[in-house]
């Protein structure tokens, strides 16, 4: 079958190529019979163009067109012409194709879904049917957008001195904290490769081999839960500078997002980026990555109910948590009990046991604590916190980690419920200054915060010795919109102080060996100062292009159950596979 070589593509032709023959490939998005005339849509990556097949043509070219059906997948030769009856809604609205030649590739049945950017199929229907689903624009106009992303990336850090380098899939478990994706061993039976959660520890490497500035797009693998910002493969734009400092590294990342703003939106972003301390964050935001978009800040009431008489408040406090609120402007009559009952349903997950609401009205303050706080403490509370008349006031009382969480999620689910969130506004923020340790209450250990190899800042480094988790870190995370979109740290590169760090985790040199023997190896011999930063590259594309969750900017993404809905992975193996590798299946 003879190809029709392609002169333009569907979604390029305008008025200025009237009169021009012009051949395109694609698909048939719709088809009309009108009798005497049909009209046939052709499709391809880049939009839509009308082809008529009118009765001027060929008995036998007219019987052809009579045969189409949505999804064939065709191509047509023919003279541009002006349209009639134009369509606005369409860039090449103004023309369509007089057809003089049509041949069929192939035929289609009926398919499973619409392939409409608007369609509002099941997802999982969607991601069975991916490949159907890619033929929408949208999802096209995502893919071409993330290449073009990935493009920028390799052109800025090869122009900053960065060497692009490929690290291994199949490795000894990472640092990162998740759980790893384990591959069997048969050449070594009952040893299992972990497949990459991050490059961490081989990009380290590469800065004792010399390789000075390290770039990469690459694939990572964390089996974690999932939501609509995480998927269990995702890929970071990674990289690592040898004999630098926090700024440094910070430099040459909006040095990129800068040139990435300007050539995919059109948009002048101001740097220096704003930077925080995690503790204001917490404290203001009660997030780690705060979205500063809008307002409604926590306030910290606790000195002010100490002595009050509601008990949930007193409790909390004497066991060292503290009482903290949101003042949402003019929200009193909107969110009625129903509504509020809601969140406090919602905040459940994040461990808090309830919230407190007050409503400034006319005639004072109505709460759900009125039987615990006279008229004037009330009064006094909403005050300290600036509430003015109609205002809605949210407080939780618990541990600080409990407070913040459910805080922070309350004032950005409730800037959403306000349509606050504001698409087209972009607002970056560093983090900075993260304590180097966090505690897992779960597991009852203290954990590195970002990684083991994370060192702490300069004035901090005495006590990592003496008193180590009040140690600040020197990482930092670069978040939009509420969003962490990447972060880094400068490494610990002084073999003594890796072991110290070690130590404060409570790791014997067994587990260590185990573990990084062949990093702490490496660090005899020669390690620059070397710091660096991976960014989420589905993140970053998915906040460029509007979308809510990574999935769209996919193309073949994971399901709610980490499954691959189009080739069924995770798949039963053969017998005999389990065997070569030595393992044998538990039965249930
Ligand atoms: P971190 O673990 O913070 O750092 O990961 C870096 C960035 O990767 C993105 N990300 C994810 N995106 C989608 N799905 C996931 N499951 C997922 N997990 C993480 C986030 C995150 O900010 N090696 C260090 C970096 C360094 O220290 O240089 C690391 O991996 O956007």
């Amino acid at each position: 079958m003879a190809i029709l070589k392609r002169t333009h593509m569907c979604g390029d032709l305008r008025t200025e190529h009237i009169g021009q023959t012009v051949s395109l490939n694609g698909w048939v998005a719709k088809r009309r019979n009108l009798g005497g005339l049909i009209f046939c849509d052709v499709r391809d990556k880049t939009g839509i163009t009308q082809v008529v097949f009118n009765d001027q043509i060929p008995q036998e070219l007219f019987e052809r067109a009579d045969r189409l059906r949505s999804e064939y997948v065709v191509g047509v030769r023919g003279k541009v012409a002006e349209r009639e009856s134009k369509n606005p809604d369409l860039p090449t609205g103004d023309i369509e194709i007089l057809a003089e030649e049509l041949v069929i590739y192939s035929e289609a049945e009926t398919p499973p879904i619409y392939i409409k950017d608007d369609d509002n199929v099941d997802d999982n229907l969607r991601l069975k049917y991916r490949y159907l689903d890619l033929r929408k624009k949208k999802m096209q106009d995502n893919l071409t957008f993330r290449a073009r992303l990935t493009g920028i990336a390799r052109n800025y850090f090869a122009e900053q001195g960065f060497t692009e380098v490929e690290t291994p899939m199949l490795i000894k478990s990472t640092p990162e904290g998740a759980r790893d994706y384990l591959v069997p061993s048969r050449v070594n039976p009952g040893r299992f490769y972990a497949l990459p959660q991050s490059p961490q520890t081989f990009k380290q490497l590469l800065m004792v081999g010399g390789t000075d500035r390290y770039f990469q797009i690459v694939k990572c693998f964390r089996d974690e839960d999932l939501r609509a910002d995480r998927q269990p493969e995702f890929t970071q734009i990674d990289l690592e500078m040898s004999f630098v400092e926090v700024d440094d590294v910070i430099e040459v990342q909006e040095g990129f997002l800068k040139r990435v703003f300007r050539e995919l939106k059109g948009i002048e972003l101001q740097t220096p980026f704003p930077r925080m301390t995690w503790q204001e964050a917490m404290d203001r935001y009660g997030s780690d990555k705060p979205d500063t978009r809008f307002g409604f800040e926590l306030q910290d009431i606790t000195g002010l109910v100490r002595d009050c008489d509601f008990k949930v408040f007193t409790d909390a406090i004497e066991k060292g948590g503290s009482v903290r609120g949101i003042c949402v402007s003019g929200a009193a009559t909107a969110y009625t009990r129903k509504k509020i009952d809601k969140l406090t349903e919602a905040i459940k997950s994040y461990g808090a046991k309830g919230m407190v609401w007050m409503k400034v009205n006319a005639e004072g303050v109505a709460s759900s604590v009125n039987k615990f706080f006279t008229p004037e403490q009330l009064k006094e509370i909403a005050d300290s916190m600036g509430a003015k008349e109609d205002d809605l006031i949210l407080i939780v009382s618990d541990s600080n980690k409990v407070v913040w969480d459910a805080l922070g999620f309350l004032r950005r689910h409730i800037a959403g419920e306000l349509g606050l969130l504001d698409d087209e506004q972009y607002n970056f923020l560093w983090v900075v200054d993260f304590p180097l340790f966090e505690y897992d209450e779960k597991e009852d250990r203290w954990s590195a915060m970002h990684h083991p190899f994370t060192s702490p800042k300069e004035e901090d480094a005495q006590l990592l010795k003496t008193d180590p988790h009040a140690c600040k870190a020197n990482a930092y995370d670069i978040v939009l919109n509420g969003v962490e979109l990447g972060g880094g740290s400068i490494r610990i590169h002084d073999k003594e102080m890796q072991e110290d760090m070690f130590k404060a985790l409570n790791m014997g040199e067994e587990e260590i060996n185990e573990k990084f023997g062949f990093l702490v190896e490496a660090f005899r011999y020669g390690t620059p100062p070397h710091g660096g930063l991976a960014y989420g590259l589905d993140r970053l594309v998915m906040l460029l292009t509007g979308e809510k969750s990574i999935r769209e900017v996919i193309a073949f993404p994971k399901n709610q159950a980490a499954q691959c809905m189009v080739s069924e992975a995770p798949g039963l193996v053969d017998e005999t596979q389990l065997e070569e590798l030595g393992i044998r299946l538990r039965e249930e």
